[in-house]
């Protein structure tokens, strides 16, 4: 009720080049002032979403409003959308003032005003007084603020990031993670996100649509698509969860479950399962305790290899039937080594059940 019109609104998109259908049945609906991420491996069809809004691609099917406005037919440059792309794209020959006020001498804006909307915008991104740069002058990273201050300088509808970071080293990237939210916030701009990071998507994002083969997997708040994956596709890319096989035993008000792996667990179930039914039992590696830790159903097995993070350890454990699990667990006491009788644990409601076709029970 009374609710803003979307900023950005897909219904139903198709999008084809030639006979191949890169994008089918896409529907996504985009909060004003939101931060929305696109998630999905190599080919999925992010970046032909973002050019689709962008107008530099033609959909062959359905429709999409920005701002409650269809624009199938408004041309590129009538669109208001500031863009970021992966290679910083900036004009090499042009000075930084040059690159930033582009779209600004391109919609007619009057001389001063240019001067001060540069000016507020190379405050924007922690870049103040470098208008007489070149691009050559500026680090990798600076190049990419640029590029952000040339995309939001002229205040777009949306502003879509199609792997801002990936050329950008590690620390770096995070960094300008932090400082991308920041000038989001600030702006209120409605911001489309693109990447295959999961870590990036998890941390930035208000919504994550998780795509994959061109269709949505799962739309959810980074908590709901990391605790409770829809899709065992979703359960997978996200954070390599553990998967268990097995058959329901007996199902009331708990279920048990008996793995392929050897071991019967007690998990909760949305509703009772036949007796019978295949199952995927799916357990985030930080959802698994270990050792003297280990707590609720508790799975004996031997530590294959152990990775020290500092406070935290990662486990592969083997429990057995050619299974290993992967724990996240804080360490107490000491590491535990290679080759070592270990418990691993988790909680009856620390997991998602899966459905024979990889959908999750609920
Ligand atoms: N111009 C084009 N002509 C033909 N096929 C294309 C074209 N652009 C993209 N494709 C195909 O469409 C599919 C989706 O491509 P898209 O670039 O949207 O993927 P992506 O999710 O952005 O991938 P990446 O993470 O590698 O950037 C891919 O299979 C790709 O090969
Ligand atoms: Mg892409």
């Amino acid at each position: 009720m009374g609710a803003a019109k979307p900023a950005v609104e897909f219904r139903d998109i198709d999008i084809a080049y030639g006979k191949f259908v890169a994008v089918r049945d896409f529907s996504l609906s985009i909060r004003k002032g939101s931060f929305v991420t696109l998630l999905g491996p190599s080919g999925c069809g992010k970046t032909t979403i973002l050019r689709s809004i962008a107008g530099l691609v033609d959909i062959s099917g359905g429709q999409i409003m920005i701002d409650g406005r269809r624009v199938d037919d408004v041309p590129i440059y009538r669109r208001n959308i500031g863009l970021v792309f992966q290679s910083y794209a900036l004009f090499p020959h042009k000075t930084v003032f040059d690159n930033v006020a582009f779209g600004l001498k391109y919609r007619n804006v009057p001389k001063p005003e240019i001067a001060r909307k540069v000016g507020q915008a190379l405050d924007m991104v922690r870049l103040p007084g470098s208008e007489k740069k070149l691009p050559s002058q500026l680090s990798g990273g600076q190049q990419q603020r640029i590029a952000l201050a040339r995309a939001i300088v002229f205040e777009p509808q949306v502003l879509l990031l199609d792997e801002p970071l990936s050329a950008l080293d590690a620390n770096m990237r995070e960094e300008m993670r932090v400082e991308i939210k920041k000038i989001q916030k600030a702006t209120g701009i409605t911001a489309i996100f693109v990447t295959h990071d999961q870590e990036e998507a998890l941390s930035m994002s208000d919504r994550i649509v998780v795509m994959n083969a061109g269709s949505v997997e799962q739309i959810g708040t980074p908590e709901e698509v990391y605790e409770r994956p829809a899709t065992a596709f979703v359960a997978d890319f996200l954070g390599k969860a553990n998967m268990l096989a097995g058959t329901v035993s007996r199902s009331d008000s708990t279920t048990a479950v008996a793995l392929a792996a050897g071991q019967t667990v007690d998990v909760m179930s949305p509703r009772p399962l036949a007796p019978g039914s295949k199952v995927t039992v799916v357990v985030r590696p930080q959802k698994l305790s270990v050792g003297a830790a280990a707590s609720g159903n508790r799975l004996s097995g031997r530590v294959v290899s152990t990775s020290y993070l500092g406070g935290s350890a990662i486990y592969e454990i083997d429990i057995g039937g050619k299974t290993s699990v992967r724990a996240n667990a804080p360490i107490n006491g000491r590491v535990a080594r290679e080759g070592e009788a270990i418990e691993v644990g988790f909680d009856p409601g620390g997991c998602v059940l899966l459905d024979e076709s990889g959908q999750r029970i609920s």
